[in-house]
């Protein structure tokens, strides 16, 4: 034994069930799993001690709350469409008024979300509540606009919210095959946005025009030129398409209709190649293929002009919109209203993934700032990880107080920042496009705004 092994030595015992740890002379006996564990609990000390994973209470929270888990529609292809015939659960007003009270001049940005929000009472008189005291706030709804009426329309022009009407559909018949039979809440929705966009209008705020969604499934690949087309004559230059996590299995990457879906897939390329830096298509969420790049170097030799040809209606819409522009508008609306100014990448890909620079490094911000909080109290960073049964708000009360500085920087969160900084996603949605390690400035350059636009503005 030299003088090193003397000093500390780690050794099995002669039936290898236990190791023997010799630590200047002194022998101790280990069960071998029992090394695991310390080791464990060595490399979580370290962890909880590593100040560059601490961020006390961050000033840039986004609070996502699975508000209410009830809806007045029935999409077919709704997630939690399950839940929706389950007992109500909505967050405790005692959550929303007390235990976040201390948070909110904190939170930048607000998704109340799950069921349909503009449906639940308690959902307007929080946003009211958060509008009136603490208007720095931004608010993002998804809604599938059947009751988005005049006090909703009145709230969300005067507050600026950030509006999503998940459209789902092109016309009537298409309404009833992809998300519901009922008659004539087609036509409702479409009158509501309609209303919401002319009072924006009236107000001077026509930057803050909503976004517009579709669910893509087999019902509807052949229908995504034709969204297109529809919100383009609304003016509007954030369209968003969501494959179908329901249909398809996200996780072993397989898709059902493959033909259809490779055409809508497509078409969804090119046009984001035509309208680069004048309208936002969103689609690279719930991606179920293993290698976007195999269809991306389809379109890459497309020239522009035969896209053009080939889209010449929506080319015609299009052609002088300019989304970094109408950005620009909002901005100077956010400051006048001394509003949390949004960043043209969260303005673009809306504020349930972020990403941040760190160590030169560009990793998705949701473990620093993000929380997503069910009514039962379950916590996550994300709304595409799954919850753990015991991991909830409850952990963190302590005399009848939330502990945010625990709950922010608890061993969970740490251990996330460590492994996203390293690169490591585990856990997180297959494809999920906050891992693609793209800055927000290179984000912007490849799905928007050209290089010279980026340069002038010094960005
Ligand atoms: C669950 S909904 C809740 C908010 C609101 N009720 C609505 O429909 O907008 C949130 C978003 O998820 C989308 N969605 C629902 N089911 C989906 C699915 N199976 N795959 C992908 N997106 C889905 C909806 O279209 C909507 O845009
Ligand atoms: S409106 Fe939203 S919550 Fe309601 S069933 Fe449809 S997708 Fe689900
Ligand atoms: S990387 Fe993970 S935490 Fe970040 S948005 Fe994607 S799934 Fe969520």
């Amino acid at each position: 034994m030299n003088f090193a092994q003397k000093i500390f030595s780690v050794k099995n015992d002669n039936r290898k069930t236990h190791k023997i740890i010799t630590i200047a002379g002194l022998k101790l006996k280990v069960k071998r799993d029992g090394i695991q564990n310390l080791k464990q609990k060595i490399e979580d000390y370290k962890i909880m001690h590593d100040p560059s994973l601490y961020v006390g209470i961050p000033n840039d929270i986004t609070l996502q709350l699975m508000f209410n888990n009830d809806c007045n529609c029935r999409c077919k292809f709704c997630n939690n469409y399950m839940n929706l015939d389950k007992p109500r659960e909505v967050i405790p007003d005692k959550w929303l008024y007390e235990y976040f009270k201390p948070i909110y001049n904190k939170t930048k940005n607000l998704l109340p979300c799950y069921g349909e929000v503009t449906y639940a009472k308690e959902g307007y008189e929080f946003l009211s509540y958060i509008s009136q005291n603490y208007p720095h706030i931004n608010i993002f709804i998804e809604t599938n606009g059947i009751a988005f009426n005049e006090k909703w329309r009145k709230l969300a022009v005067e507050n600026l919210f950030n509006v999503n009407f998940s459209v789902n559909a092109i016309d009537e018949k298409s309404f009833k095959k992809t998300v519901w039979e009922k008659d004539g809440i087609y036509t409702l929705v479409h009158n509501n946005i309609e209303k919401y966009i002319n009072a924006l209008d009236a107000n001077g705020l026509s930057a803050f025009r909503p976004s517009i969604s579709s669910v893509l499934n087999s019902t509807n690949y052949q229908n995504v030129e034709a969204f297109v087309l529809m919100a383009l004559e609304w003016h509007l230059q954030k369209i968003i398409f969501f494959f179908d996590s329901r249909e398809n299995n996200i996780n072993n990457l397989s898709v059902k209709d493959k033909e259809n879906f490779d055409k809508a897939l497509i078409t969804l390329l090119e046009l984001e190649k035509l309208l680069k830096d004048k309208v936002r298509i969103g689609f690279r969420l719930f991606m179920p293929v293993k290698n976007i790049n195999e269809y991306e170097e389809k379109v890459k030799d497309i020239s522009i002009d035969e896209l053009k040809e080939k889209y010449s209606k929506i080319w015609d819409l299009a052609k002088d919109l300019d989304v970094y522009k109408t950005y620009l508008n909002r901005l100077e609306v956010y400051k006048a209203k001394k509003k949390k100014v949004l960043t043209f990448y969260e303005y673009l890909t809306g504020v349930t993934w972020h990403q941040k620079v760190y160590k030169d490094k560009s990793v998705c911000e949701n473990a620093w700032n993000h929380i997503r909080l069910r009514p039962d109290g379950r916590l996550e960073i994300c709304a595409w990880r799954g919850y753990r049964d015991n991991y909830r708000i409850q952990n963190f009360i302590e005399k009848d107080k939330v502990n945010f500085i625990k709950l922010f920087n608890d061993l969970y969160h740490r251990k996330l920042r460590q492994n996203f900084i390293g690169g490591g996603y585990f856990g997180c949605m297959k494809n999920c496009p906050a891992t693609r390690k793209l800055s927000q400035a290179e984000f912007s350059r490849q799905y928007c705004t050209n290089e010279l636009l980026e340069n002038k503005l010094g960005r």
